[in-house]
């Protein structure tokens, strides 16, 4: 047996060669990269054994408050900027197409298909209407007929239709279609800030790190087209609070648009719609599927 002591170093590299015969390569490159983040963290930190078993702890909790309506593990994701960080190498979109920014965990398929100009909320009392409405286009300016816009949002009340057990399952959310000049037009209510779930293992991070949990007001969409690369986005309303701190970092400043407050008695008032309203234009700019500028 030879004298020489092991460092963390050889530790380090033990690990990593334990990789090399993996045979699928991509595997094998990010379980090595993997390793030595993770070692040259635990280095860099000095991580001590009392806080490792804290990070078990926690990674453990994540598991446990994790079911089907709960994903607190993407919201680590999603909190820790990964999920924006993912989502910005996979869509390296070109100049002049729409950004895109987080799915989030509020969004439900199968949203009932609505008419041009139809109304998302299905219960009084969700908010001020606001009529959205815009183009979807390619970067040529031309219009893509037929684009699918799958809409869901919140309420005043802060909550989705899936966190809210009183609330119609179709409440706040819609698929429509473009017109064929590209043109789509619904009716929402001007959306709220809200926080995300922080009764768990991420609130007790933001708590303990002097972070809040709180996004600001914002419609999401995900605008689908044949030939089109699929964009998943939101509209940010200008005047909401937290657009400098969002919790999940998915503020683009190319994406915030000016709610415009208009009259009970203005002449375009949409049909059903009483007292004050808003309006939001918002367009958003599709890639082609050949393009290369695009992932989705
Ligand atoms: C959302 O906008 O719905 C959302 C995104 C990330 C985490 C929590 C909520
Ligand atoms: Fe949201």
């Amino acid at each position: 047996m030879s004298e020489t002591r092991t460092t963390p170093q050889d530790i380090t590299a033990g690990v990593v060669a334990s990789f090399d015969d993996c045979e699928d390569p991509r595997l094998r490159e990010i379980m090595q990269a993997l390793a030595r983040h993770l070692h040259d963290f635990a280095r860099e930190v000095r991580l001590t054994q009392g806080e490792w078993t804290d990070a078990v702890r926690i990674l453990t909790d994540t598991g446990h408050i994790t079911d089907d309506r709960r994903q607190e593990f993407i919201l680590w994701s999603d909190s820790m900027g990964l999920s924006m960080l993912v989502d910005a190498l996979a869509n390296p979109l070109p100049e002049g197409a729409t950004e895109s920014t987080v799915l989030g965990p509020f969004y439900v398929p199968g949203s009932p298909p609505r008419e041009y100009g139809g109304n998302i909320a299905e219960e009084a009392g969700a908010g001020t209407p606001a009529w959205v409405f815009g183009r979807v286009i390619d970067a040529d300016g031309n219009p893509i007929a037929g684009a699918e816009l799958d809409v869901w949002q919140n309420g005043e009340n802060q909550l989705y239709a899936v966190q809210d057990p009183e609330a119609e399952e179709d409440h706040l959310r819609g698929v429509f279609r473009t017109r064929e000049d590209g043109t789509y037009a619904f009716v929402a209510v001007r959306p709220t800030p809200y926080t995300i779930p922080h009764d768990g293992p991420v609130g007790r991070m933001l708590q303990a790190t002097g972070r809040h949990p709180w996004r600001p007001a914002h419609i999401h969409m995900i605008v689908r087209a044949p030939g089109f690369h699929t964009l998943t986005t939101h509209i940010f309303d200008a005047e909401s609070d937290w657009l400098d701190s969002d919790a999940v970092f998915a503020v683009k400043p190319s994406l915030v648009r000016h709610f415009e407050r208009r009259a009970a008695d203005d002449a375009d008032r949409p049909d059903g719609v009483e007292g004050e309203w808003y309006s939001v234009e918002s367009d958003f700019v599709l890639v082609p599927q050949s393009s290369n500028g695009a992932g989705g």
